[in-house]
């Protein structure tokens, strides 16, 4: 390029070159520098056509689009709506991306091998000290999971490039337990996860939550499930019924309401009905505030509302109350023995597809940071990964 740009500005400066010479020389340059771009445009064209067809339209650079775009048109190609967001940290605000996570296809089947995900979502402060017990009972199962991680704004995640969190967190603002603004990072969270359109199942974690099982026998839990898990059930009590609010009406009756465990499991289907809300939300921002926490009633009321006959009213989450108070316990290093999952996971009976299961509860808490070591010790025998 350099050798031929440098005579047109010599041809430029000296003032005795005469008009004719110009317009002579001119057209020829003009011509090179056609031919040249003639060339440049035929060689990414053999480019871009030998990588669609050696890796398929999931891999069409975005490089090549952005920056080749006045040279020629890729031609708009599915790739483009069936590939999952390269960055997480988009610049859409949350009334910007729950709009935009709004959108559904209306057609069922998809056009293409949709191989569906579980999308695990962890709702966090900000460190995820269990990490290296998610990293284990991932690997080897890329492609059938997501991850997205909500934590503090001010948090720096610090996860090596190999990690499976690395580059996973979400654009995050502070949250309140009990309070909208825990709602508003759930949605802002199950929002994200839509945008993969691969993503058919939603689970909202801790960073004090743990696998109960092995990959497997979880992934096909939860795809064989008729039912959504929400944990939804009617507390006829104060701390449920009692929570409600007859300026709720007629949105929401005392007979709908309900209360449930904010670490839900939901499909894409009841996913798409919390992030679209627009109904419920101003009556539950507005008359459920502590001691009415609106965490523990908005989605569960809601989906019951709109597709009860989709929930299996009891979660998959495992947590001790047995201790009282207002919190549940906490497992620490000195906990964590053969017995103590004997004790969570045997014995137990549930209903799973309208049948009797002896596997209920897929995840379990809450689990301090002390745990991990023993619990990688443990896991391979006890947990089956
Ligand atoms: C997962 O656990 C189940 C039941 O414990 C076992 O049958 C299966 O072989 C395990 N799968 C893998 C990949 O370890
Ligand atoms: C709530 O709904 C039930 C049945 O759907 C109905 O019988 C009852 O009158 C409703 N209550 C109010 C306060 O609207
Ligand atoms: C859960 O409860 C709702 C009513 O609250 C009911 O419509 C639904 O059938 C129940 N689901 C199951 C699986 O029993
Ligand atoms: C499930 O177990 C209960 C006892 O816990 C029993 O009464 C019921 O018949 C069982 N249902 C089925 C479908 O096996």
């Amino acid at each position: 390029m350099q050798s031929r740009v440098v005579p047109l500005e010599e041809g430029k400066d000296p003032g005795g070159v005469s008009r004719t010479n110009q317009s002579k020389a001119l057209p020829l340059r003009l011509l090179q520098l056609f031919v040249l771009f003639l060339a440049v445009c035929i060689t990414f064209s053999v480019i871009s056509m030998y990588t669609i067809r050696r890796f398929g339209i999931y891999s069409v650079g975005n490089a090549f689009k952005s920056t080749f775009q006045p040279c020629f048109e890729v031609p708009a190609s599915l790739g483009q709506w069936v590939r999952p967001p390269s960055n997480l940290m988009h610049t859409m605000n949350d009334q910007e991306l729950l709009w935009r996570a709004s959108f559904v296809p209306r057609i069922r089947t998809y056009p293409f091998n949709r191989v569906p995900k579980i999308a695990f979502m962890f709702l966090t402060k900000g460190p995820l000290p269990l990490a290296p017990l998610w990293e284990r009972f991932l690997n080897g199962h890329e492609g059938l999971y997501s991850i997205y991680v909500h934590s503090l704004p001010s948090f720096e995640p610090k996860f090596p490039t190999s990690s499976v969190f690395y580059g996973r967190h979400i654009p995050s603002q502070i949250s309140e337990w009990g309070r909208m603004s825990m709602c508003d990072a759930e949605r802002r969270l199950l929002a994200n996860a839509l945008l993969d359109v691969s993503n058919e199942w939603f689970i909202l974690l801790s960073e004090s939550c743990i696998p109960l099982y092995n990959f497997s026998v979880i992934y096909q839990y939860i795809k064989n499930s008729r039912y959504s898990f929400m944990g939804a059930f009617d507390d006829p009590g104060p701390y449920g019924r009692g929570r409600y609010n007859m300026n709720m009406a007629p949105e929401v009756n005392i007979t709908q309401w309900r209360k449930g465990s904010q670490w839900f499991e939901v499909n894409r289907r009841l996913a798409i009905n919390i992030v679209e809300d627009t109904k419920f939300y101003p009556k539950f921002e507005q008359f459920c505030r502590p001691a009415c926490y609106v965490d523990e009633h908005y989605f569960p009321t809601m989906l019951n509302i709109q597709a009860g006959n989709m929930l299996a009213n009891r979660s998959i989450t495992w947590v001790d109350w047995s201790r009282g108070g207002a919190h549940p316990a906490t497992f620490g290093g000195a906990d964590i023995t053969e017995e103590f999952f004997k004790r969570i996971l045997e014995g137990r009976r549930c209903s799973y597809n309208n049948r009797n299961s002896t596997i209920c509860f897929l995840f379990g808490r809450k689990f301090a940071p002390s745990a991990l070591e023993p619990l990688l010790h443990l896991a391979p025998k006890v947990l089956g990964y």
